[in-house]
This record gives structure tokens, sequence and C-alpha cells, in this order.
């Protein structure tokens, strides 16, 4: 099932004088379950791309339908609701709280999207995500204590513990050795088809290729 679709978006910069379009009309299809990896040349528009298909800023024409609702034509307040309940992300880097645990950080999440359970079923959320990352031993650290792949790891956990639909990540690898990398992506791609997740990425790494579905090349603003 189709169910995030962007059309013809245009994303147009105004500095002063000069306006520059940074989107020229992307028009791109995800899938459910599936990876879909935007690569391209540094300043391509893929960053831009996703974090306007993700509803964090507003595009200047075209259309991003979630589940045949469209983004673009939404209330801020909506789209801060579906992003909080709908939308998972990943970054390069981990940006964990450094006073939280592990647990807590997951914990904090389920209370940014407002997911409301028992405190027993709470747990046992947390505990099933931290052993699917692989991190059941970690569940009371804190982030001075771990490794840099762990860290990702409590990234991608905070990412999908709220039962997103759609998982967005910006260069998720871009801080990791090659090993730890394809460690990540393979976590990516496990969750992605167990969760169901409809997953766009951004990577500028060939060797992650190997782990996504899909493939989309931009450069200087358009699908190639
Ligand atoms: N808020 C902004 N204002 C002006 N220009 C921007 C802004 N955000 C991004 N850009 C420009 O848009 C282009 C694409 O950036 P980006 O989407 O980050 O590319 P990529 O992620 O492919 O490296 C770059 O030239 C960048 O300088
Ligand atoms: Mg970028």
């Amino acid at each position: 099932m189709d169910i995030f679709t962007i059309d013809e978006l245009r994303k147009t910069f105004t500095n002063g004088e000069m306006k520059e379009e940074i989107l020229k009309g992307i028009s791109l299809t995800l899938k459910e379950g599936e990876i879909t990896a935007l690569v391209g040349p540094s300043g391509s528009g893929k960053s831009t791309l996703l974090t306007i298909a993700a509803g964090l800023q507003p595009a200047s024409d075209g259309k991003i339908l979630f589940n045949d609702n469209n983004i673009t034509s939404m209330t801020a307040e909506q789209v801060r609701d579906i992003r909080a309940k709908k939308f998972g992300f990943v970054f390069q880097f981990a940006h964990l709280v450094p006073f939280l645990t592990v647990r807590e950080q997951l914990s904090f999440m389920l209370d940014v999207s407002e997911v409301k359970m028992k405190n027993e079923k709470r747990e046992q959320e947390i505990d099933y995500i931290l052993e699917r990352v692989g991190l059941s031993e970690r569940k009371h650290a804190y982030p001075s204590s771990l490794s840099g792949g762990e860290k990702q790891r409590v990234a991608i956990a905070r990412a999908v513990i709220h039962k997103p639909r759609v998982l967005f990540a910006d260069e998720p690898t871009a801080s990791l050795d090659s090993k730890k990398s394809k460690e990540i992506m393979s976590l990516i791609q496990d969750l992605t088809k167990t969760l169901n997740l409809t997953t766009l990425m951004v990577t500028h790494d060939e060797e992650m290729l190997s782990y996504v579905d899909h493939v989309v090349k931009m450069s200087d603003g358009l699908v190639v």
C-alpha cells in the first residue's frame, strides 16, 4: 500500500533580493515496509526534501500526501500532531539527553508523543524495543558511558518507541565506522520490515545502498 506521496514539491529560499529554487519539482512515492534512500552530491537538496516531507519546514509548492491527507495544507498544529505521533526521526548524531538513562530517554519520547499506557505496559514496550536494538543490558546506562554505535541504537529505539508509521533518517551512519554503519543499516532494515515502517533516509555512503529497497538520485534540486 502506498501511504506516502510527494508530488511536484518545490522549495525556494529567499536571501535578501536573491531567490533560489532548491527543490525544483520532486515527485516520489514511498511504500510501507520499504526503505527509500536519497543520494546525491552535497547541496543537492536531500536534507531539505526530507525535512519538508517530515513537516519540519513548509514547502513553497506541491503536495505531500500521508494516508491521503495533504500535509502541505494542514494547520501548524495538525502537522505537529502527525509529526509527534506518526513520524520518527534519526539524525547523524544521536542527540541524547545527557542526564537521562537509556530507559528515561525512551519514556520521555512516549510522553512527548502523548502515548498513554499503564506503567506496566510502558515498561514492556521499552524492554521490547531495547531488546530489538540489542541494548537490554544498557537500560540504566547514561549516554556518556555508551559507544557511538550504542548511542545511535538508542536514537533508533527512541525514533520508533511510539510506533510511528514513517521513519525519517538523515545520514544516520555518517559518524560511524564501516562495521558499525552496517550494523545500524541492518537494524533500520529489520525494523522497517517488522514494524512495517515507511522509511526515507539520506545517505552519501554507497555501501549502505545494499540495505535499501529503492535509491533515488538527486542533483541540483531534481530527481535524476
Ligand atoms: N534555510 C535555508 N536558507 C537558504 N538556503 C538554504 C536553507 N537550507 C538549505 N539551503 C540551501 O539549499 C541547498 C541544499 O541544501 P541541503 O538540502 O542541505 O542539501 P544536501 O542535504 O543534499 O546536502 C544548499 O545550497 C543550502 O545552502
Ligand atoms: Mg544534508
